[in-house]
């Protein structure tokens, strides 16, 4: 271990030598290639920062465009640098007895990995937000009992798929998608990538392991049965850029519109990696141990973010209904400024809780962020939406389970709606009080997005179907002349994705040497 005094050192060298290093390296690497933009969500994060930056030079003869053109595969794909396949699944084992007659593929594993038993639930339990709501692995019926409003989502989604038919394989198929993607499969309770694609130089990989992460989470905390499925999942803000068609994709949020899209838990609740942020839990537990009473909060409205509005006009419509006003503590991110923590731009998620009010903006797509205010015993104001999260139906705008403020999507009426709050203490204390009680303590508990988790994989089972572990191939065999079946996995395990890729980090692989004829002669290669 490292004390933390070298460790900051180290974090200090880091930062010093190596990231503008990498940072040139990138900018003479790729002089000419645009960051792909589909990927960001846009708070607080160095890389929003960086596109906001790219997007305002362009478009800095106006601090305001006229229209906001919404991103569309065409202009969006020439963003997207080439993209990459991921190392796996370079690997297929290869076993050498063969399917069985019927290829049904089930016997080979089955016998070995019954499910047991869910644990039954008890008459008196209730759900404890101290005691359970970090456990990934409540069983069926509690999940049910602590969460009876959580799955509204997928109810939707499986009723939507009612109407055009059951999900088919054609249907989990990625080909026609460039990045941003993986196909995976669960079978007897082990997690497999198919396949999956990143987009070059993006944070896709990132995305798509904290969701991995979360999905194996999810199967391994719990003792009760998990269902056999293969699916697709997203890791882009807008899920399906590249083709507007319906493709029942699991996306991190959804437009209203886009009803065959099944919403997976964001990928925020396993982690983000920045120090801004990180862990899910590591940001309740930093909230438990520093937020201030609401009575000593700052009785301002807080935002931070990327202005973004070369995409989304309503967060420069912030930015200009809250200048100069004594409530308002609302900053655009820039990134000069960002990477120095002295700058007051720099805000960390956890100290957002001073605040009594939180403002939550949508950017590009949906924000990540409003997971993390909602974890505040503040009031959370957010505009009206057009993104939906998996918890977004939970929200209550008026009445006395008001668990948030609602404005404008222009934010013409912030001005107003906070100030006759700061004149109303207990109609603060009564919505934050709410908020907390749905979302803190409850719907946004790591126990409540583990349920979820597992109810979506039963959900997307009763619609779809029970996929292949194995698939056969013909190997010509020299000896008899003939060809003989041998079964192939589909995927690669979990484990061993994650063991590829970091080994790809310590040992990268190396480019494949020239031989010409001179090294051949002198054995060189
Ligand atoms: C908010 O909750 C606290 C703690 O449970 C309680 O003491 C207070 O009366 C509540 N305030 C309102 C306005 O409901
Ligand atoms: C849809 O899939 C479910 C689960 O595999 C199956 O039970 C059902 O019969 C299928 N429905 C149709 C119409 O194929």
């Amino acid at each position: 271990m490292l004390s933390p005094k070298h460790a900051r050192g180290a974090t200090f060298l880091f930062v010093a030598c190596c990231v503008p290093i990498l940072l040139l390296s990138v900018f003479f690497l790729y002089p000419r290639r645009t960051p792909p933009i589909a990927i960001s969500d846009p708070e607080n994060k160095e890389y929003d920062a960086v596109q906001a930056k790219k997007t305002s030079t362009s478009t800095s003869t106006s601090s305001k465009p006229t229209s906001s053109p919404k991103p569309t595969a065409a202009s969006l794909s020439t963003e997207h640098a080439t993209q990459i396949t991921s190392p796996a699944p370079t690997s297929t084992f290869e076993i050498t007895y063969p399917l069985p007659e019927d290829d049904n593929t089930e016997g080979f594993l089955s016998a070995a990995l019954g499910n047991p038993e869910t644990r039954p639930v008890e008459a008196d339990w209730s759900f404890d937000t101290a005691r359970d709501g970090g456990d990934y692995g409540l069983s069926d019926s509690q999940c049910d009992a602590a969460f009876p409003q959580l799955y509204t989502e997928l109810h939707r989604a499986v009723a939507y798929t009612h109407t055009g038919g059951n999900i088919t394989v054609d249907d989990v198929d990625i080909s026609w998608k460039e990045g941003g993607v993986v196909r995976a499969m669960i079978y007897n309770r082990e997690l497999y990538i198919i396949e999956a694609k990143y987009n070059e130089g993006s944070l896709d990989i990132i995305r798509a392991f904290a969701l991995l992460g979360s999905i194996h989470r999810a199967i391994t905390a719990f003792d009760g049965p998990i269902p056999n499925i293969e699916f697709t999942f997203s890791v882009e803000d807008i899920a399906n850029l590249e083709d507007p068609g319906k493709w029942p994709l699991w996306a991190l949020a959804r437009p209203h519109d886009k009803e065959e899209q099944w919403v997976m838990p964001d990928f925020g609740f396993w982690a983000w990696d920045t120090t801004l942020v990180g862990s899910y839990e590591q940001v309740r537990q930093g909230i438990a141990q520093q937020e201030p009473s609401i009575l000593e909060k700052k009785p301002q409205a807080i935002w931070r973010g990327a202005n973004l509005a070369q995409f989304n006009p309503i967060r420069q419509d912030l930015l200009d209904h809250t200048r100069d006003k004594e409530w308002a503590d609302v900053h655009e991110v820039v990134w000069e400024k960002e990477h120095n923590e002295q700058s007051n731009q720099f805000i960390k998620i956890v100290d957002h809780c001073d605040y009594l009010f939180l403002i939550q903006t949508e950017g590009i797509s949906y924000s990540g962020r409003l997971k993390y205010l909602l974890n505040c015993h503040s009031v959370s104001v957010i505009h009206k939406r057009e993104w939906v999260e998996n918890y977004h139906h939970l929200l209550v705008a008026e009445g006395p389970h008001q668990n948030y403020v609602q404005v404008e999507r222009d934010f013409s009426d912030l001005s107003e709606k906070i100030e006759t709050l700061l004149d109303d203490p207990l109609q603060v204390e009564l919505i934050a009080n709410n908020s907390v009680a749905t979302f803190r303590d409850r719907y946004l508990t790591p126990a409540a997005q583990a349920c979820y988790w597992r109810r979506l994989f039963w959900a997307w089972r009763s619609v779809s179907f029970e996929p292949q572990l194995f698939k056969k191939v013909e190997i010509p065999d020299p000896a008899s002349g003939t060809t003989k079946t041998k079964a192939e996995w589909r995927g690669e395990p979990y484990q061993t994705y994650v063991m590829a890729a970091v080994r790809d980090l310590a040992i990268p692989p190396q480019p494949k040497k020239r031989c010409g004829w001179i090294s051949k002669a002198l054995r060189l290669c």
